[in-house]
């Protein structure tokens, strides 16, 4: 039997590595792009069973459709989040697996490491003692034991963030749409989360219907001093309205790991270039704000998890008539899809 051949787009040293590693007996054909697949880079994948993209490679109805006409069967995402894949129109057409937990625990721990660097001014430290400054003016932080947080997604991640939470001393509310049932977690109104956080962390996935939940009126709500952090997906946050929430002095910081623009900038070396998105320019000028660019997967582990696991879905979708991680716009409502049967979706 000829190899299953695979299109990798958007493909980083890290990536190649963990995945070479993985598929050390051959068992698959993988030609890997540093390009990111979209209308025009299409045509790469001709003659291959399935693409492999990432969070920001955009896989549009006109892409689904190329994609479809080529004979591609199946989009193997190699990571959880899939708003960027028009999973609606791909139904019936080729069909998308995901990892749904490489490690929980790298983005959960990568937030606890954003909100400590910020609030106790860590990014400062560290270029003042550099410089061989030992001053420590302005260099004043806040104790996280006692404060509240809220947490607005209590799947995975956001569990494991409350948990390191409350290692902290720190007092947990969550929202989600769906609470968890005996969780022990205090769910409380969106509104109470904007009303009684100090620190508030976003786990949950970005839909139409929560795009721009931190928006102005959102901020409006929220205690003066407030601390911002998102792991999770960009356009949760409306930036804009988040430079105009610190001009203000509301916002009392911002850490981002992720960005609503990110995909025309992250993951990519522009040091040397002036780079033109003002929002990001005049976030990453506050001395309140640390981006990290959709870093917070990034560990040995969760490489090596997301290579193991996305083999494992192709394997299983050509091999059998189940697909664990198969994802489709019915699965929300899991009476409605096959997957309800152990089955394909469609
Ligand atoms: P998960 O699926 O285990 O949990 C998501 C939770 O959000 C669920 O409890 C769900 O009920 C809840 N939810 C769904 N819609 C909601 C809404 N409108 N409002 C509030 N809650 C809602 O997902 P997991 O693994 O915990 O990941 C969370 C998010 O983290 C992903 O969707 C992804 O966007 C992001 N992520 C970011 C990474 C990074 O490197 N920065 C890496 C991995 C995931």
């Amino acid at each position: 039997m000829n190899p299953i051949k695979i299109a990798f787009f958007d493909a980083k040293e890290y990536d190649k590595n963990s995945f070479i590693n993985s598929n050390s007996n051959g068992e698959y054909e993988i030609k890997y792009y540093e390009t990111r697949l979209s209308e025009d880079t299409c045509p790469l994948a001709e003659g291959c069973d399935v693409v492999c993209v990432f969070v920001n490679d955009d896989v549009n109805s006109t892409v689904i459709d190329k994609l479809y006409d080529m004979g591609v069967k199946l989009i193997a995402l190699r990571c959880a989040g899939y708003n960027n894949v028009d999973i609606e129109y791909a139904y019936g057409k080729i069909h998308v697996v995901r990892v749904p937990a490489y490690s929980p625990y790298a983005v959960a721990e990568h937030a606890m490491a954003l909100l400590l660097t910020s609030i106790r001014r860590i990014h400062k430290a560290y270029i003042r003692t550099k410089d061989f400054n030992f001053s420590l003016n302005g260099l004043t932080g806040f104790d996280l034991h006692g404060k509240t947080v809220g947490v607005i997604g209590t799947g995975k991640i956001g569990r494991i963030f409350i948990d390191i939470c409350r290692g902290f001393g720190m007092n947990v509310i969550a929202y989600d749409k769906f609470p968890a049932a005996d969780s022990g977690i205090e769910y409380v109104s969106l509104n109470e989360i904007w009303e009684r956080s100090d620190i508030i962390s976003l786990h949950c996935p970005l839909t139409e219907e929560n795009r721009h939940m931190i928006n102005a009126e959102s901020m409006e709500k929220m205690k003066k001093g407030v601390v911002i952090l998102n792991t999770s997906r960009g356009a949760l946050i409306d930036s804009e309205a988040l430079v105009e929430g610190i001009k203000a002095r509301k916002i009392g910081a911002a850490c981002l790991d992720v960005y609503e623009e990110e995909s025309n900038v992250f993951f990519h070396d522009y040091s040397n270039h002036i780079v033109n998105d003002d929002t990001l320019a005049r976030l990453i000028s506050m001395p309140n704000v640390i981006v990290t660019s959709h870093q917070a997967f990034l560990t040995n582990e969760a490489l090596s998890n997301i290579a193991d696991t996305t083999l494992g879905n192709i394997k299983e979708f050509f091999e059998k008539d189940t697909c664990s991680n198969e994802i489709c716009y019915k699965c929300a409502n899991l009476s409605n899809c096959n997957q309800a049967h152990e089955k394909k979706c469609f």
